[in-house]
């Protein structure tokens, strides 16, 4: 019922790649092109959840956030089972909802036993309406307001404290209110990683967490704060990692504050090694499998804690991307062309910067297929346009294709992580509708914005009202 088209075969060809369910082979999400379900229909159509994508798009429009149940599920499976197998203390996998903050999205990873890391008082709503238990939810961020810090407390989870100045605010409410707030402290490890600029966050030159020479202070600090009840450290490098050497490293630079933290008679059991294990967007992306990332984590962890003489504490991760990138294909419709002899053919969507911001503001690179002709050869190199007006506005530069036409449907893959919740309303161009897909059946998860939507938070004060003519 199922073949590989072209489009799939030459990828396979050429690194291995066989994204497709017919194998019994245990897949690592991050490491395919396409989703676990991706499959090629007898009319050559592609097939998310055994859902023909052209099926969709004609039922809820382009362009259309597609997200595959099954591999998000897979993902949130392969880290928890992961950290049964390997790390022998409590542990518990958080789902880094930046990536995709929605309320079907946090019940799914709820669901599969993952607490939640938000980062704005936005993100906690969110995970508490999708039903998220609230001491699984922790608190991030570099600059929470005195608000954000006040929700964190009524609600109960726990804050992941970034400075001083949160430290001192979470202090005074929690004794305003009566409470005892469980926390972590954010320490910036001063470890360097390979990844883009602006997703490196483990280095010392970081806006993020307490520098490692003021953790001493700090304990001092929360010695004389009962009300405030400091249960482990946390630490992140950066995102689109596939280096694993920065966590093989991690665990040893935290187990050190814990044994600090013991001199000031703080006994820390939890400690959390944040996200950033990569996925693959492209056949030149080789990220490793979310089941060597968990070993890992927990050899490293382990072993630090061994040579401190450490009581193993709950071990915590926060992905994101590993988790929903690979999970979420967006489908659009071809437009205009523009061919410029001996140069470049533009082809341009019905979407581009405002749903999927990642190609102008990375340089990230993606791969693209046609999803309603998935067996036509791949004998164009064409630059797929966003619609948007700015000329940097490129979903994909010289992308493999085939001959395009006006209506046809492309689909690029890997959009789960930072796409929609990237996404903006430039141009006024409303945002994309998300379906969720699983076993043949399609459910809206995001409904479409629609121009009224746009309008819903412009104010016309009355002197600017449109004056009615009169005749
Ligand atoms: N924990 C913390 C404290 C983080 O700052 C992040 C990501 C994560 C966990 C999740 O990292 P992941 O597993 O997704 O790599 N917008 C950028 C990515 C920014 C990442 C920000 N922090 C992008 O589109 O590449």
């Amino acid at each position: 019922m199922v073949s590989t088209s072209p489009a799939l075969a030459s990828t396979a060809d050429s690194c291995q790649y066989l994204p497709f369910v017919n194998s019994e082979a245990v897949l690592s999400p991050n490491q395919q092109l396409l989703p676990l379900t991706a499959a090629v229909t007898p009319d050559a159509h592609l097939s998310v959840g055994s859902c023909d994508v052209v099926d969709l798009v004609e039922r809820f429009g382009t362009p259309l956030y597609i997200l595959d149940d099954h591999t998000l599920r897979t993902a949130c499976r392969q880290y928890r089972q992961g950290f049964e197998r390997h790390y022998p203390g409590e542990s518990l996998v958080l789902y880094a909802s930046k990536a995709w903050s929605c309320m079907a999205v946090c019940a799914i990873v709820t669901d599969e036993g993952l607490g939640i890391d938000v980062v704005s008082a936005g993100e906690l709503l969110t995970a508490t309406e999708a039903g998220a238990d609230r001491d699984r939810i922790y608190f991030h961020g570099n600059n929470k307001s005195a608000e954000e810090l006040a929700l964190a407390v009524e609600v109960g989870c726990r804050v992941v404290v970034d400075n001083w100045l949160e430290l001192k605010t979470l202090g005074e409410i929690a004794t305003q209110e009566g409470k005892t707030v469980p926390l972590l402290l954010r320490v910036t490890p001063g470890i360097e990683c390979h990844t883009h600029d602006y997703i490196r966050t483990g280095h010392l030159d970081s806006k993020f967490g307490f520098d490692p020479d003021q953790i001493e202070a700090v304990f001092e600090f929360l010695v004389g704060q009962p009300q405030l009840n400091c249960l482990g450290v946390h630490a992140h490098i950066g995102s689109q990692i596939f280096e694993l050497n920065p966590h093989t490293d991690l665990g040893g630079v935290m187990a050190q504050w814990i044994v600090t933290a013991q001199r000031y008679g703080l006994p820390l059991t939890e400690l959390d090694v944040g996200g950033g294990l990569g996925i693959r967007y492209t056949e030149a992306d080789d990220p490793p499998s979310i089941e060597t990332w968990v070993k890992t984590v927990c050899a490293s962890v382990v072993a630090a804690c061994k040579a401190q003489n450490l009581p193993l504490p709950r071990l915590l991760c926060e992905p994101g991307r590993s988790l929903i990138g690979p999970a979420c294909v967006t489908a659009y419709r071809v437009g205009s062309q523009k061919v410029i002899p001996g140069l470049r053919t533009y082809v341009s969507v019905d979407g581009g910067m405002s749903d999927n911001p990642r190609p102008i503001t990375y340089q990230s690179v993606y791969r693209a297929l046609v999803a309603n002709r998935m067996t036509a050869p791949l004998d164009k190199t064409v630059t797929l346009a966003g619609k948007h007006c700015e000329s940097g506005d490129i979903l994909i530069k010289d992308a493999a294709l085939p001959e395009l036409k006006s209506g046809d449907v492309v689909t690029i893959a890997g959009t789960g992580a930072y796409n929609y919740s990237m996404a903006s309303n430039y141009n006024r161009v409303p945002r994309p509708a998300a379906v969720l897909v699983s076993g043949g059946n399609a459910c809206l998860i995001i409904r479409r914005e629609t121009l009224v939507d746009l309008l819903r938070q412009d104010c016309l004060p009355e002197t600017l009202r449109p004056k009615v003519k009169s005749t």
